[in-house]
């Protein structure tokens, strides 16, 4: 799913939304509510310009609540106007129209001095690949659409979607590159699934998800692999886990790739509940 994004694609794209950005009002920008800062594209603030803009907080069903509710506020401090979502059971959706009007209020209130009807707002949502651009058209459009490939270049023609009578969305999202910045910016993208497990090597992905586990969620940690020990070192923890799902090799050496792959695989179906794997104080 995941393409090589190289500079060519990047321009092309960001191109792309330029364009498309002279048709609306206001932007939705999609994160993952996991990693809202990290999941978001480097060079949006760029190339959104001074649109008014929501930052939708996705996936909240697998972020950790606290957690999501310090974005909020990290936000909110920064006046930027941020909506939680779930985008595939559809929770929080029903007040993205209503923000965003208030969004458009003074281009609205310039209509109606100038004695022109107000129309619906127009909005374009924005995100990096995976972070449920297709899942949330879908639910706003309350139908099942196609599926855009994650690739610029693919041109349609594009349709407004009505939403409710003051909304309407381009069916077709923009979609931008994720962060390359750092590492622990990649491993987060990994470990949420933001980017192909191809990569980054998973072991080292895995192996970043313990430490931080270890760090922040140790009692869920704890539980699931019924761990004894939380205060060795990261490594003896891996290899603890490794040893409790019987990821053995041949002479009772872990298989380090087998539990790598446990551990993934565990977060992602939320077996150990819903975590967050950035923080504000992070930053
Ligand atoms: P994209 O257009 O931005 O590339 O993302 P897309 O909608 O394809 O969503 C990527 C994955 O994220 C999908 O899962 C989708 O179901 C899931 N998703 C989107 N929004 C939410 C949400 O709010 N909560 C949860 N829990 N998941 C969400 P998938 O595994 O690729 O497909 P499927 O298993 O849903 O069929």
């Amino acid at each position: 799913k995941q393409i090589q994004w190289f500079p060519g694609h990047m321009a092309k794209a960001r191109r792309e939304i330029t364009e498309r950005l002279k048709m609306i009002d206001v932007v939705f920008e999609l994160v993952d509510a996991r990693i809202p800062l990290s999941s978001r594209n480097p060079m949006i603030d760029d190339i959104v310009g001074n649109k008014p803009r929501l930052i939708l907080l996705n996936k909240a069903d697998m972020a950790d609540p606290a957690i999501t509710k310090q974005w909020e506020a990290y936000f909110e401090e920064r006046n930027v106007r941020t909506v939680t979502v779930n985008s595939k059971s559809g929770q929080g959706l029903n007040r993205i129209p209503e923000i965003a009007k208030d969004l458009m209020k003074d281009k609205i209130n310039k209509m109606i001095e100038k004695g022109v009807k107000p129309r619906a707002v127009r909005a374009l949502i924005l995100g990096i690949p995976n972070v449920g651009k297709s899942t949330l058209i879908n639910r706003l459009a309350n139908k099942k659409m196609a599926k855009t490939g994650d690739r610029p270049g693919i041109t349609q023609r594009q349709q407004w979607i009505k939403v409710g009578k003051e909304l309407e969305l381009l069916d077709t999202p923009g979609i931008l590159w994720p962060k390359f910045e750092d590492q622990t910016t990649g491993f987060r993208l990994a470990v949420t699934g933001a980017i192909k497990d191809e990569i980054l090597d998973f072991g080292d992905v895995a192996f970043f998800a313990v430490q931080y586990l270890k760090e922040v969620y140790g009692d869920q940690l704890r539980e699931r692999y019924k761990l004894e020990d939380l205060t060795a070192p990261p490594i003896e923890v891996f290899e603890e886990i490794g040893r409790k799902r019987g990821c053995l090799l041949k002479g009772g050496e872990i298989d380090y790739d087998k539990a790598a792959e446990i551990i993934l695989r565990d977060i992602r179906s939320e077996k150990l509940g819903a975590l967050s794997f950035e923080r504000p104080s992070d930053f």
